[in-house]
């Protein structure tokens, strides 16, 4: 843990843009952490918000953003030297199964937590995994060269792999073969079809929620979905837990509390 209540000043030790609305910003900084934790992101004037962890290495970790509004855009914008606040890491992070079958499902933005969990699966010996990634575009999916597992791709204008969904994938192969453990993290209708696929094949899964966050550490009360504290009861969910949130992929908290139905809530996340 940095820290879960001040800000910790940190510099942006290198910047990798990786297409014109993604880059990831490097800080040279050893920190504990599991994959799908997240830290809050201060940049000073502006605002402070959540992003995960995208890369860790001993001394070194990384946040890759999505240029969408005015902070992300600022984000991007950041250079080597430039400061920024950190507070955390937070949240419980994905539990790793000890079975061997593992299928992890990449939508956008949402391959940031999961890169990490790739990589460690990738340093267990016993795991098989079956990868799929999917974006708008080409040009949004992220990390082309990181991973040795073959990454099943797939686009929505089809620029690249599969034109469609990436739940058509996963459904594909459980028709054929199964799997020990799915984990999910992208848009909230895509990890609810994600979810509901793996329960009609009784194949438990961990998905990464998102919700509007304010102090990260479970106190302020803005992210809850439910009866779920997401910042600190999540970001990540289990099966067990998905099927008791009646919230999930129906409603959210905006800025004011105010709770919407999700599709209102992502479009306002999106402006
Ligand atoms: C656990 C978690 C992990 C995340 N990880 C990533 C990641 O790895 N990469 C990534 O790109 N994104 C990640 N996000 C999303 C990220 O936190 C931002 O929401 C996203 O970058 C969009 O910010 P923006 O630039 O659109 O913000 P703005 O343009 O500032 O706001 C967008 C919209 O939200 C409203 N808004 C205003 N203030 C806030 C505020 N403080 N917080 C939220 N909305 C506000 C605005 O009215 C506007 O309509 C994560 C979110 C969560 C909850
Ligand atoms: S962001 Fe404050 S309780 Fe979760």
């Amino acid at each position: 843990m940095i820290t879960d209540q001040r800000p910790v000043m940190v510099r942006v030790a290198r910047k990798q843009v990786h297409s014109p609305s993604f880059a990831s910003l490097y800080f040279d900084l050893s920190i504990k952490f599991k994959p799908g934790q997240f830290l809050m992101v201060w940049i000073p004037g502006l605002d402070e918000k959540p992003y995960t962890i995208s890369l860790h290495r001993p001394t070194q970790f990384a946040i890759t953003v999505e240029a969408k509004g005015r902070f992300s855009k600022r984000a991007v914008a950041l250079e080597k030297g430039d400061q920024i606040g950190i507070r955390g890491p937070f949240g419980n992070g994905f539990k790793i199964s000890p079975k061997s079958n593992i299928g992890v499902v990449a939508g956008g933005c949402g391959m940031a937590p999961l890169a990490p969990l790739v990589d460690r699966l990738e340093a267990l010996e016993d795991k098989d995994i079956f990868f799929i990634h999917g974006a708008r575009s080409k040009e949004f999916l992220l990390y082309p060269d990181r991973f040795a597992t073959h990454r099943n791709l797939c686009t929505d204008d089809g620029s690249r792999g599969h034109k469609g969904f990436v739940t058509e994938i996963l459904e594909d192969r459980l028709k054929k073969q199964g799997l020990d453990m799915v984990y999910a993290c992208g848009p909230e209708i895509m990890m609810a079809r994600v979810f509901k696929i793996c329960e009609a094949h009784a194949i438990p899964c961990q998905i990464s929620l998102e919700r509007y966050m304010r102090c990260g550490f479970g106190v302020c009360g803005a992210c809850v979905c439910g009866s779920q504290v997401v910042c600190k009861d999540g970001p990540v969910f289990g099966s067990k837990i998905l099927r008791t949130m009646e919230d999930f992929n129906s409603k959210a908290l905006l800025k004011s509390g105010q709770p919407v139905a999700i599709d209102q809530y992502a479009s306002w996340r999106c402006q």
